[in-house]
């Protein structure tokens, strides 16, 4: 089997992972072959739990077969010790003969530091610089190449673009079946965003529900701009996030005073280390975003439903990157080309 094919079925196996169970870790896909057949695959399940390369390991007939196998990988194995041991050390004990990993770490931690581990042990290592790791981590990839987050816009709205039916009220637009793909959006990401008018006419929950978590719910965050939410009893902003150029409402614990605009707020949630961050209205915050040019992609779900009247959604100047059914609703997933670098085909040098 040449190299190629062998990081192909690895990235098959990485796909499989779900970004909301693997959550701020990377999908990583992985496969033992050796004489030509693949004798295991692995992929990286959940957050918190074990690597790609062991998972492929644990799945071999006896441990013994890895022994002159090649390992194909679609991200370099880790080299740090985290929630779990380090897999460039732990892969030293199985007696592979080769070593092919996809792409290096963008964590600058640790990049290239498996590589290092793997051949100061006397394995083949080759790194063939595949972009299937970037195209499948792209907040991954943008956190830790960018020291930013990933931002994914999202909206919901009816089959005549109202977000809402009356100004001031709150409105179901979507159902049950895409209420649940918001739920397993909401999980895979480190934080999200409303604005204050959103937080005053919804109270949303942002939560995730439905969903079985094996990491925490996502950081609630507010932008509250002029502090209306200066005068809320403290138990309604419990455990949320509130960013406001309202010095005085700023002394107050959780609130953030925010002196560089809505950048600002994305870099201090970079620091807090927020690696996808969700905004999820209402249309005038979004706009904001979007005019800024602080997103990535954005989802739009739009109902088959019509509203007689109400407050208006957003029109993107661009065709959907893709378009998927769920149930009474259409998704639209647009993706911003402009900023998106995390999804660029990488140009490193080759590490051969
Ligand atoms: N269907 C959906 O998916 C959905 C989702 C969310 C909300 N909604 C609906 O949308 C409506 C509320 O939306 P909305 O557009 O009126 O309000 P919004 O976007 O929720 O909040 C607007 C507030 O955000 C702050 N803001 C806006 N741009 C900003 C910027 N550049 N920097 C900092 N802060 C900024 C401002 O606070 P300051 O005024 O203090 O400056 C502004 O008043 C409600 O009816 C709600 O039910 C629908």
């Amino acid at each position: 089997m040449d190299d190629l094919t062998g990081l192909r079925l690895a990235a098959i196996a990485a796909a499989k992972a779900q970004p909301e169970q693997t959550f701020e870790n990377p999908r990583v896909g992985a496969v033992i072959v050796k004489a030509d057949q693949v004798l295991a695959v692995g992929w990286h399940e959940r957050f918190g739990g074990a690597h790609a390369e062991m998972n492929a390991f644990h799945h071999l007939g006896a441990a013994r077969d890895a022994q002159g196998a090649t390992l194909y990988v679609t991200l370099e194995p880790c080299a740090v010790r985290g929630k779990v041991a380090a897999c460039a050390e732990t892969i030293l004990d199985w007696g592979l003969a080769r070593v092919v990993i996809g792409d290096l770490d963008p964590n600058p931690a640790t990049h290239g530091l498996g590589v290092q581990k793997l051949r100061a042990a006397g394995i083949s290592v080759v790194v063939l610089d595949t972009d299937d790791s970037r195209q499948l981590n792209p907040a991954f990839y943008q956190y830790h190449e960018q020291h930013q987050p990933y931002i994914q816009l999202k909206l919901a709205q009816s089959h005549n673009g109202y977000v809402s039916a009356v100004r001031g009220q709150r409105s179901k637009i979507t159902d049950a079946v895409a209420d649940l793909d918001v739920h397993r959006q909401r999980a895979r990401h480190s934080a999200i965003i409303v604005g204050s008018e959103t937080w005053r006419i919804d109270q949303p929950r942002l939560t995730v529900r439905d969903v079985v978590l094996t990491h925490q719910q996502p950081q609630r965050v507010v932008i509250d701009r002029r502090g209306r939410l200066a005068h809320e009893p403290a138990a309604r902003l419990k455990d949320w996030l509130v960013y406001t150029e309202n010095a005085r409402f700023a002394q107050q614990e959780n609130v953030v005073l925010m002196s560089a605009g809505l950048p600002g707020i994305i870099a201090d949630l970079g620091r807090k280390g927020m690696q996808y961050v969700m905004v999820e209205g209402g249309p005038t915050l979004m706009r904001s975003f979007l005019q800024a040019q602080l997103w990535h992609e954005c989802l739009i779900y739009t109902a088959d439903r019509l509203l007689a009247n109400g407050v208006s959604g957003i029109v993107l100047p661009q065709l959907p990157d893709d378009i998927q059914r769920i149930g009474h609703t259409q998704r639209q997933r647009y993706i911003n080309q402009e900023v998106a670098t995390c999804l660029q085909a990488s140009r490193k040098p080759l590490v051969v």
